[in-house]
């Protein structure tokens, strides 16, 4: 197998996990006052299922069910200890401590946890998750144009995850017509999706941050044109998510930080090329997030979580949030400012324990946050400021 970079495909794999994490931060800067068309159409407070898409930081099971290959999966480290240690007491198959995300929002909705798709004899009618450890807004036939042959990126792509959820649609909700009925009243969590888009570029392509922005358009239309097929198979309240602050992440930190100059980083300590990335690719997903949303005002209800500023505002003010140590992850190996090492990531030899209280860190594993940040993350998007329009309104 050809790996066109000097990065092991480990250490790309782990990349990628991390650039979804990242991707919450890069996003903002304008806070949450970015999307401007509104809908006519109300929050619900009950809604009858939840169907998530996505990548790593999404991840609730269906890398572990769908890889049968037992090198690949001593690769993703989200299968052994200290993975789930907080919530779980085992590992759950998610890039964290503990919960994501998509748990937090579950539980808040009164909702189960969403099952994996690749959970055979499951019931998806209250939910399922199509999102899988490097899942990418493009196909991997893109990628494979570029010369990647990573198999780690084409587990399940946007439109492969949307032809997995048509699949299961007769089992949740019976013909297209009742289904246009039960799914108006779902909440879809789509993505965010992008992180691996860039890490692909970065990690395997060798690119900079600057000549990534060239493939920017084209993953942010093909985000867009993902949620008009939502829409279109009968999906009304759609949360589209920006990704985070890559810059500041343990793992682009401990890559590209040396080799970085004094004025390549800002006050902060994070990178100023991977977050202009990040926040060129978030500001070009709001306009057409919010060009859906006036094109599409009277029938669905689109809403924009920005990631991006909640993450750097955690980065910038740790304290404020309670967390210390914004660049050095809990579990990790190596010391020094950001605990990373991508040949001893966390569950490898050499990182097989945690920081003593991850609740008081902003990153788990150098690439994903810790359940403490994702509940604070679940919390915004439920309520607001960083989701407009917020998910219960
Ligand atoms: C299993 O995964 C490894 C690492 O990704 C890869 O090199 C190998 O070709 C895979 N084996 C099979 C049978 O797919
Ligand atoms: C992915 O490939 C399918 C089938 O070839 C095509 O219809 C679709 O437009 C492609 N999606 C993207 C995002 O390029
Ligand atoms: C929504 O608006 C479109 C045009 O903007 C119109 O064709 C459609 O009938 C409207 N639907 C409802 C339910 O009002």
């Amino acid at each position: 197998m050809k790996h066109p970079s000097f990065y092991s495909r480990s250490s790309l794999l782990v990349a990628s996990l991390a650039i979804q994490l990242i991707t919450v931060t890069a996003s903002g800067g304008g806070g949450s006052s970015g999307v401007t068309s509104s809908s006519t159409v109300a929050a619900l407070k009950n809604y009858n299922a939840m169907f998530t898409f996505g990548d790593s930081m999404d991840e609730t099971g269906n890398i572990c069910a769908a890889s049968s290959n037992k090198t690949e999966l001593d690769v993703l480290t989200c299968t052994r200890s200290p993975y789930g240690e907080t919530y779980f007491g085992r590992p759950a198959c998610r890039w964290c401590d503990g919960r994501v995300v998509v748990d937090f929002i579950a539980q808040a909705l009164g909702l189960p946890f969403v099952p994996p798709s690749k959970a055979k004899g499951k019931d998806f009618r209250r939910g399922v998750s199509m999102a899988i450890t490097g899942g990418t807004a493009m196909n991997f036939s893109f990628y494979k144009s570029l010369g990647i042959e990573d198999p780690v990126w084409n587990h399940g792509s946007l439109d492969t995850q949307i032809q997995w959820f048509k699949e299961l649609m007769p089992s949740i909700c019976g013909t297209e017509r009742s289904c246009k009925g039960y799914l108006k009243e779902s909440l879809f969590m789509f993505g965010g999706y992008g992180g691996n888009d860039y890490n692909v570029q970065l990690l395997e392509l060798g690119l900079t941050p600057l000549q990534a922005m060239n493939y920017t358009p084209k993953i942010v239309t093909a985000i867009a044109n993902g949620v008009e097929k939502l829409i279109a198979l009968g999906a009304v309240h759609v949360v589209v998510p920006g990704i985070f602050p890559t810059g500041c992440l343990p793992i682009f930190l401990s890559l590209f930080g040396d080799a970085a100059g004094e004025t390549d980083f800002d006050g902060t300590g994070c990178l100023k090329p991977h977050n202009r990335l990040t926040e060129y690719h978030n500001s070009l997903l709001r306009k057409q997030v919010d060009a859906l949303q006036r094109k599409h005002h009277n029938s669905t209800r689109i809403m924009y979580a920005d990631y991006y500023s909640l993450v750097y505002q955690m980065v910038q003010e740790p304290e404020k949030f309670g967390f210390s140590k914004p660049f050095e992850a809990c579990c990790g190996a190596g010391g020094g400012k950001y605990n990373f090492d991508v040949t001893a990531r966390c569950g490898m030899e050499g990182a097989t324990t945690a920081c003593r209280d991850p609740s008081t860190r902003l990153s788990w594993d150098g690439i994903h946050p810790t359940e403490e940040v994702n509940k604070v993350i679940a919390g915004a998007l439920l309520r607001g400021p960083y989701c407009t329009p917020p998910i219960l309104g």
